[in-house]
């Protein structure tokens, strides 16, 4: 083992997982991933890392296998970024959901208190949990009503992370994040599938876009600086919960007419409304109030709305260009 700071990172070659490996890197961490057995590789998002991150395999659903990955790194700080993290296929997979999404963190947990109850743990929560929301903003206060069976497992998450500190003293800290975009989010999420398909048409790849509902409000801020709240909030004297959120609301709407504006296109020649991308119970609009993170942990985000959907726009150009090239 090297003098250095080690960290542990679940979902490494998710979009947060990689952005937090960048950061740690650059911080001079020794970082490890644990990655699930595939029969095809999945480290795109972390192929630049190769060399400087050192990966593990072991599985949320896997008690066994998270012990190992402890043992293995001795981690002083881990991040529970693994999780089934597309809502609409909680309601297909709920229980699996339940599983990855909620228990998982219990296990870790208990991996934790086994190996090294020294470790500080983050947990990846979400806005989600607060569904259909009780007040205006949401606070770290604001009582959750998940909407989806991935909200209901966050908030599992959430409430067993706050009792192994309350139980058994262990630094936990949970970040209820609101949505986070980049580059690297998965295509299925609706910002990226928007980018992704105005670089297409714009690149004469395709020609319409098929969305659900377009009046949804979120408060999207940009990966790469949420990333840093994660590591802020293990560098306190003591545990905490908080909300990271840029205090802003958009409409799907918004960030298509921006997205397409962007590449001189005219959204309403290519979007089509489609009810297959409905969900059975939606969250219509969140919006978080990230005072105590920014008073606390003196963060702030950095990217603007506009500035986000123009570099997943310039992006996702950029790499169809290069494609078509190629
Ligand atoms: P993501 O891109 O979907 O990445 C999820 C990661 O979890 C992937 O690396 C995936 O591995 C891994 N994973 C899935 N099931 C697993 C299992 N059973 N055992 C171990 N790892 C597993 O998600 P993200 O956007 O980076 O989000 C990171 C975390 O933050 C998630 O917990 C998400 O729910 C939460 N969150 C995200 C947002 C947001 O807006 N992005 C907001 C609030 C909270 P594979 O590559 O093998 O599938
Ligand atoms: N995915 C998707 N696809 N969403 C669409 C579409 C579509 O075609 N059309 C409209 N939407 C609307 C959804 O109904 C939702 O209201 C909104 O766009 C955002 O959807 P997603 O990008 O899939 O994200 P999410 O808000 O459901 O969940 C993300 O944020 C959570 C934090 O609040 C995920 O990253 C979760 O893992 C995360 O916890």
């Amino acid at each position: 083992m090297s003098g250095r700071r080690r960290a542990l990172i679940t979902g490494i070659t998710g979009q947060d997982g990689s952005y937090l490996a960048d950061l740690l890197t650059d911080k001079g961490y020794e970082v490890f991933g644990t990655v699930r057995r595939s029969s095809s590789e999945n480290s795109e998002r972390i192929n630049h890392l190769h060399g400087r991150v050192q990966l593990l395999q072991a599985d949320l659903l896997d008690q066994a296998s998270l012990t190992m990955a402890l043992q293995e790194s001795r981690p002083h700080e881990v991040y529970n970024l693994g999780a089934q993290s597309f809502v609409p296929t909680s309601w297909s997979q709920p229980v699996l959901t339940a599983e990855f999404t909620g228990v998982g963190v219990t296990r870790l947990l208990e991996a934790i208190r086994t190996v090294d109850p020294g470790i500080r743990f983050y947990q990846a929560s979400s806005s989600e949990m607060f569904g259909k929301v009780r007040e205006v903003p949401q606070t770290e206060l604001t009582p959750f009503y998940p909407r989806s069976p991935y909200g209901v497992a966050k908030a599992y998450g959430h409430f067993i992370t706050v009792n192994y500190r309350e139980s058994y003293g262990l630094y936990a800290a949970s970040g209820i994040l609101f949505n986070h975009e980049s580059p690297r989010r998965g295509l299925e999420f609706v910002t990226r599938k928007i980018s992704d398909a105005v670089a297409r048409i714009k690149l004469g790849l395709a020609t319409e876009l098929r969305l659900g509902n377009m009046d949804a409000e979120r408060d999207w801020g940009f990966a790469g600086d949420y990333v840093e709240a994660m590591w802020l909030m293990l560098q306190q004297p003591e545990p905490s919960d908080y909300v990271i959120a840029t205090g802003e609301t958009h409409s799907v709407r918004e960030f298509v007419d921006l997205a397409f504006a962007h590449a001189g296109l005219d959204p309403e020649r290519h979007v089509v409304t489609d009810p297959a991308f409905l969900r059975p119970a939606e969250v219509d609009q969140l919006i978080g109030d990230s005072s105590r993170a920014r008073a606390e942990l003196g963060w702030v985000p950095r990217t603007s709305f506009t500035e986000l959907v123009e570099m997943m726009v310039d992006a996702d150009l950029a790499r169809l260009a290069s494609a078509a090239r190629v």
